[in-house]
């Protein structure tokens, strides 16, 4: 007997904008299940913007995807089949094996999930999963926040941004200023989430819409989007002012090197500090974390927003959409059924 699934993998290596091109939808045969393995059916996937990193052949942090292989990414899934103890049938778990409707895996590779009441199985790929924990180290260990920080955070109406935000606000942050890419997401920042400022970057030179924002400076940069971000952040920062940087999505997508900041004298003026990083390097805070943002969800105090696409078919206009900036808090694609 064998597990038939359909899978994304990645036909070519894009230059440029990935496009629909670039990405396949075949069908696989794998054997059942062995000692120790689990076949977990896939509920909910994530697409995110390091998978643009993956695309990419050459060095880098993490290996990139082959062209041919299956594409790899969170997913959250239920155990339809078990052969692991450790793994019992029906458990939720989380895995690395998006992309994919059904999957046959080693039971030491997912991570069993609380099956919470209130707690769809989506928010462990956002809120309480990776891009939470991001914002949650980067702000707090990475930037070293503290109550009375004036924050800028860039991307701000994403996955990321809107809980670095949110954290920051809870935290007694002096102030808080959001960039973002539509006036719908610029309201949604001021309105909902309760940012003192918003603007977006479309509507002039950031430099600019930063200093109308936060004319008496800020404290901490959270950066999501680099370039000219990058350098109207480095020109707010007051003294002794920090930086996380998390990711500069504007460059992504670019052929050739993009311009570095020409500011960067203001860091020996101003004895700034930028500091890149990666949420893997930080999974020490992750029950830390976990336990801190349920107690804000449940209390109602962390506002959260997904943006949701349906079936295995729609996971690359889903991706290609993030890129472009369609998704309001994190971009989910929803896959077929809860056996439930
Ligand atoms: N360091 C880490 O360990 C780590 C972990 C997770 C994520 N990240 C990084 O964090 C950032 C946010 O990730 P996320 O998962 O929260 O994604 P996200 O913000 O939910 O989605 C990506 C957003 O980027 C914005 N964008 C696209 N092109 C842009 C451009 N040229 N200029 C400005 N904004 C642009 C779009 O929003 P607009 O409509 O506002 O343009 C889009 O919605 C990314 O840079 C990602 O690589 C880093």
């Amino acid at each position: 007997m064998t597990v038939t699934t359909r899978e994304w993998e990645l036909a070519a290596r894009p230059h440029g904008e990935p496009t629909p091109d670039d990405f396949r939808l075949v069908e696989r045969e794998h054997p059942d299940p062995g000692d120790g393995q689990v076949v977990v059916r896939m509920l909910v996937m994530s697409v995110d913007p390091y998978m643009r990193g993956r695309m990419r052949g050459g060095p880098s942090y993490a290996a990139p995807w082959e062209i041919g292989e299956t594409m790899r990414g969170g997913a959250v899934g239920r155990v339809v089949e078990s052969r692991s103890p450790a793994v019992p049938e029906g458990s939720l778990v989380l895995t690395d094996a998006a992309w994919r409707d059904v999957a046959v895996l080693d039971g030491a590779h997912v991570r069993v999930l609380p099956d919470l009441p209130g707690i769809p199985p989506s928010y462990h790929l956002g809120v309480l999963g990776m891009p939470g924990l991001t914002a949650w180290a980067g702000l707090f260990r990475i930037a070293g926040f503290t109550p009375g920080d004036a924050v800028f955070v860039s991307g701000a109406a994403g996955a990321v941004g809107s809980l670095v935000g949110q954290f920051a606000l809870l935290d007694g942050a002096s102030m808080v200023v959001g960039s973002a890419g539509s006036p719908e997401k610029v309201a949604w920042l001021t309105g909902e989430l309760g940012f003192t400022a918003a603007f977006d970057y479309h509507d002039g030179p950031v430099a600019e819409l930063l200093a109308d924002a936060a004319p008496n400076g800020i404290d901490v940069f959270f950066d999501n989007v680099g370039g000219e971000h990058l350098e109207a952040a480095i020109g707010r920062l007051k003294l002794h002012g920090r930086a996380a940087i998390c990711g500069s999505i504007s460059t992504y997508n670019a052929v050739s090197a993009p311009p570095g900041p020409r500011n960067l004298g203001q860091l020996v003026a101003n004895r700034l500090t930028l500091r890149g990083f990666l949420v893997g390097d930080h999974t020490d805070l992750r029950e830390e974390f976990i336990e801190k943002a349920s107690l804000l969800l449940r209390s109602g105090q962390l506002v959260v927003r997904e943006t949701v696409r349906d079936g295995l078919e729609q996971a690359v206009p889903a991706f290609l959409d993030l890129l472009r900036g369609a998704n309001t808090g994190k971009m989910i694609v929803r896959l077929d059924g809860d056996p439930d």
